[in-house]
């Protein structure tokens, strides 16, 4: 996807340096959980590349599904709340679930996400999130696998988005504030 040079402020993580990262993740994935069948849940919408990009490069025999949560109304800031638009299709009944996500913030998400899938009967979820932003935890959250910890600042690209525009950006990028005013 091309964007208009003026709504870019920085480009944070380029996409060769995601490539390489998600390479050893995926490495350090896949020893971990060698010879077991783990269902890989991907958080809708914003993990969905970084979800591709990863079951490619692990060595294992995955199953994929999918939930769809915001607690974004739109705007940068998160209202707490969790919204599940579409929940497993899968039977996660002792299974041992990689839980995949985008990026890290307030831990809302993760921790919700992660209640509802140990509520099906998981036999064990392991969180992995491309990004986090540590500084604005408020709910404690285990993630064992980080691709990058960030600065608090709102970034999009690579799957994530503002107002649902800027997924299809390779790189993880920080906006102009002029964008929010529009
Ligand atoms: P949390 O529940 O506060 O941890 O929020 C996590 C969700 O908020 C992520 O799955 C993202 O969808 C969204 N989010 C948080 N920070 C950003 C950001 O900087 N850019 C885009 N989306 C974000
Ligand atoms: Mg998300």
């Amino acid at each position: 996807m091309k964007i208009r040079k003026d709504e870019i402020k920085e480009v944070l993580i380029k996409h060769t340096q995601i490539q390489k990262r998600v390479k050893e993740l995926a490495a350090e994935i896949s020893a971990d959980f060698r010879g077991k069948n783990l269902l890989v849940v991907g958080v809708l919408k914003g993990a969905w590349i970084y979800l591709a990009d990863l079951v490619r490069q692990l060595d294992l025999n995955v199953d994929i599904d999918f939930v769809a949560a915001s607690s974004y109304r739109g705007g940068t800031e998160s209202t707490g709340v969790i919204d599940i638009q579409k929940n497993l299709s899968a039977d996660c009944t002792g299974r041992d679930v990689l839980l995949v996500e985008d990026i890290l913030d307030s831990g809302t998400t993760l921790a919700h996400i992660k209640e509802l899938l140990l509520a099906r009967n998981a036999k064990s979820v392991t969180i992995t999130a491309l990004l986090s932003k540590p500084s604005r935890r408020v709910v404690p959250v285990d993630a064992k696998y980080i691709g990058f910890e960030i600065e608090d600042k709102f970034v999009v690209g690579y799957g994530m988005d503002y107002a649902e525009k800027y997924r299809g950006l390779k790189d993880i990028c920080v906006l102009n504030e002029s964008v929010y005013d529009r």
